[in-house]
């Protein structure tokens, strides 16, 4: 007889030996499964990535579109649009601008694809599709209803071009929205200007414009004036749609719109310049209408490239007052050259006007008038001088504000831009007591500060008056 004692043994190890057993296959199992999923993992990454690089061989256009989307690589589609545009790649153009339209919202594809068909004839572009308008729309709603309500006007019309696209304007304003280009008195201000300046001796005048947007601005010097335009856009979507506005005003041998981030495409249009005409490469006007942080890097080139006639030439600046050009306007009132008598001079002469929105008369801002005294002989004989740390101060929270515009997504509404700005440029420029002055008081410190001049009444012919006065 066996003890139970000993079978009770044996049957326990029996089961421990089972239970081992049974783990060892739970576990081994587990291992098996893990290192399956893992190779299948290997296998489908090896399989996408070389999936995509096989598409990317056959269909190289997607990749432009794919570029479309992120916000640093929209700038090389941006820079090899303007790259083909510049060296007359017209095929590569189209294919960079259809691939550009495939990773865009249909309706904006739609238009681009008819641009990069070569289609910009007003007929073909009639049926551009209506989108409703929201305040914070990010898709070129707004734009395509500007291209809608242009195309609408009978065609070779400018003036009723003009007028659709102010009375748009005006809607925009009254919902809320800033209409973005230079109507209404903004328009009339750079008209005055333009009208006094100085006689080129060559023609009708040069106009450089920086920033077209749907070619308002463009739009309106041709028309009230004998200017040739030169206008620059960095988004190749804003262009096509200014392209076919022009196009349809039948103003495509007036004005010429050309892609390109300004930093990047105003040596290139130099260069070509001085290749085409040596002895006068310059332009007669610039009107510069982007972010006020930026102008400074606009300043460089006049300053630098000889973007402008060395004297009597007309710089205009938008916005000035809206997003805070502090750097700008400081350069503009201070900066000189050293005359080799060893005399300095100022380079530029300027004032500033007041003048409001377009669709809302009570919102005001500034443009800034400056004539060119004379050119830059060499770099090493400017001189600039030091900025004061409450421009600096305000030129850094403008930028801010430009930068959360630029992310993708993200807005800047018009009511902030409207009260921070002038808020910040009143405060950050004077001591508290001056808080105690009306907001009217304060501005004209400010731009006392600057040694600028601001025309009290906005009367348009006084302005011209002025402008020859400080030219001369
Ligand atoms: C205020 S809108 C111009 C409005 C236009 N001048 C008008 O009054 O009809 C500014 C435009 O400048 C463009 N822009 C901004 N920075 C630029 C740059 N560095 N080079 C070229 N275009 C630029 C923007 O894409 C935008 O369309």
């Amino acid at each position: 007889m066996v003890p139970v004692s000993v079978v009770v043994v044996l049957a326990v190890v029996v089961l421990m030996d089972f239970v081992f057993d049974f783990i060892m296959v739970v576990v081994l199992v587990v291992v098996v499964l893990v290192v399956l999923v893992f190779l299948m993992a290997v296998v489908v990454l090896v399989l996408v990535v070389a999936g995509a690089a096989v598409h990317h061989l056959l269909h190289p256009n997607d990749h432009a579109a794919s570029l479309g989307n992120a916000g640093g690589t929209r700038l090389l589609t941006q820079a090899l649009l303007m790259a083909c545009e510049q060296h007359g790649h017209d095929q590569e153009e189209r294919r960079v601008l259809s691939g550009l339209a495939d990773a865009l919202p249909e309706e904006v594809a739609v238009l681009l694809r008819k641009t990069s068909a070569g289609l910009l004839s007003s007929a073909q572009m009639t049926n551009v599709p209506t989108v409703p308008i929201t305040r914070t729309s990010s898709s070129y709603r707004k734009e395509l209803s500007i291209l809608r309500r242009a195309l609408r006007v009978e065609p070779n019309s400018p003036d009723a071009v003009l007028e659709a696209m102010s009375d748009f304007g005006q809607e925009l304003g009254e919902a809320g929205a800033w209409a973005k280009f230079a109507g209404g008195s903004k328009a009339q201000s750079l008209l005055a200007a333009l009208g006094g300046a100085a006689p080129t001796g060559r023609g009708p005048p040069e106009v450089l414009e920086i920033g077209t947007y749907c070619s308002y601005s463009a739009i309106s010097i041709v028309t009230g004036s004998s200017a040739q335009v030169t206008s620059i856009e960095i988004d190749p979507i804003l262009v096509a749609i200014a392209r076919g506005i022009i196009t349809h005003a039948g103003l495509s041998s007036r004005v010429r719109v050309w892609t390109g981030h300004s930093r990047l495409l105003l040596p290139l249009l130099m260069q070509r310049r001085q290749q085409e005409r040596p002895a006068a490469p310059w332009f007669d006007a610039m009107f510069i209408d982007r972010w006020g942080t930026q102008y400074p890097e606009d300043l460089d080139f006049v300053e630098k490239l000889g973007l402008l006639r060395p004297s009597g030439a007309l710089l205009v600046a938008d916005n000035v007052l809206r997003t805070a050009a502090a750097h700008f306007l400081w350069r503009l009132t201070t900066d000189k050259v050293q005359q080799p008598s060893g005399k300095l001079q100022r380079i530029f002469a300027s004032r500033t006007v007041e003048v409001n929105e377009v669709g809302d008369a009570s919102d005001v801002d500034w443009m800034s008038v400056s004539v060119t005294l004379r050119g830059i002989p060499d770099e090493q004989a400017l001189v600039r001088e030091q900025v004061p740390d409450e421009l600096e101060e305000l030129q850094r929270v403008s930028e801010l504000m430009r930068l959360r515009t630029t992310k993708a997504g993200s807005f800047v509404s018009l009511a902030e831009i409207q009260t921070e700005i002038p808020q910040l440029l009143a405060g950050q420029c004077f001591f508290v007591f001056l808080l105690t002055l009306t907001l009217w008081d304060r501005r004209r410190l400010c731009l006392n500060l600057l040694g600028l001049d601001l025309h009290d009444d906005r009367c348009v012919e006084e302005q011209e008056v002025s402008i020859g006065d400080i030219a001369s």
